[in-house]
């Protein structure tokens, strides 16, 4: 397939997990790619598509931070010359399991700057090149825990749900502009952050079966099971789909 050839993709948190499957996804399918990541794990991501035929560059962007967003858009059309296609996957977790009359102040403040503010960023700075140019497709990552409570990690829930009410209000300013903004609401995808967070679940088998057992299907999402998701999200094949909040959960909400 080659739905993306001649289109321009951006992903951010694609040094890692479900961003870098994105990033991958989009390179197969003909896009030129953008990978945007804090970490320069994310130039190791660009060698592998380059390897495989792909174009792709690499641009450093803290999503927190309103001016490296600004830069990482300008860089984008400076060497591409538009943005067709955003999946914002950067994010955290936070590291502690507390209920909210314990839970820390700056890992609050952390996670709320970056899944929350960032994603507003993203928005404001992908929403901007997409106006001048009249079309766009954005997808922004929540989480399972943008629709439900999250217990012992209020900032994450808050900070997906927040992503949720973003992308509807999105949806509805620019609906009649061409650009359409979407949301995934993955359950457990076995990614580092997951793996290697708070629950550390590489090292507690029991903590993965219960983990595995939330799904339904009885085991974690891939990462590529997103990516294909987020593909769609920005495919013409989504064109009537505007402010959709879509779990890729293996039947989890379905409970
Ligand atoms: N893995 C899961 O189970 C799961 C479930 C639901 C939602 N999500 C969401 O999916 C997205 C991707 O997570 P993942 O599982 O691939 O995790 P991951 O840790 O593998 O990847 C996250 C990436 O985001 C980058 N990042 C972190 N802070 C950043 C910042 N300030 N600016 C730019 N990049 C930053 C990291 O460097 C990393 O490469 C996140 O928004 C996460 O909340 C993950």
């Amino acid at each position: 397939m080659s739905r993306f050839k001649n289109k321009v993709c951006l992903v951010t948190g694609a040094a890692s997990g479900i961003g870098r499957a994105t990033a991958m996804s989009f390179a197969k399918e003909g896009a030129k790619v953008v990978v945007s990541d804090v970490s320069s794990k994310g130039i190791d991501v660009v060698e592998t598509i380059k390897s495989l035929g792909g174009e792709a560059f690499y641009q450093h962007c803290d999503i927190s931070d309103w001016h490296s967003v600004e830069l990482l858009i300008e860089k984008v059309v400076e060497v591409y010359g538009k943005l067709d296609c955003a999946v914002n996957s950067a994010g955290i977790a936070g590291q502690v399991s507390q209920p909210i009359h314990s839970y820390p102040f700056a890992d609050w403040h952390k996670q709320i700057a970056v899944n929350l503010t960032g994603s507003w960023y993203f928005l404001k700075a992908s929403i901007n090149q997409m106006l001048e140019q009249g079309s766009g497709s954005i997808v922004l990552v929540s989480s399972a825990a943008g629709l439900s409570g999250h217990s012992e990690n209020s900032p994450y829930s808050a900070s997906k749900h927040g992503i949720v009410g973003l992308t509807r209000t999105a949806a509805l300013e620019y609906a009649d502009k061409n650009i359409r903004i979407n949301c995934v609401c993955p359950t457990a995808i076995e990614t580092p952050m997951i793996m290697e967070g708070r629950r550390n679940l590489a090292q507690d088998p029991e903590a993965l079966m219960a983990i595995n057992n939330y799904q339904a299907m009885k085991r974690m999402g891939q990462p590529e099971e997103v990516a294909s998701v987020n593909l769609w999200l920005c495919s013409h094949e989504s064109s009537f789909i505007t402010g959709c909040a879509m779990p890729v959960d293996g039947g989890a909400l379905s409970k």
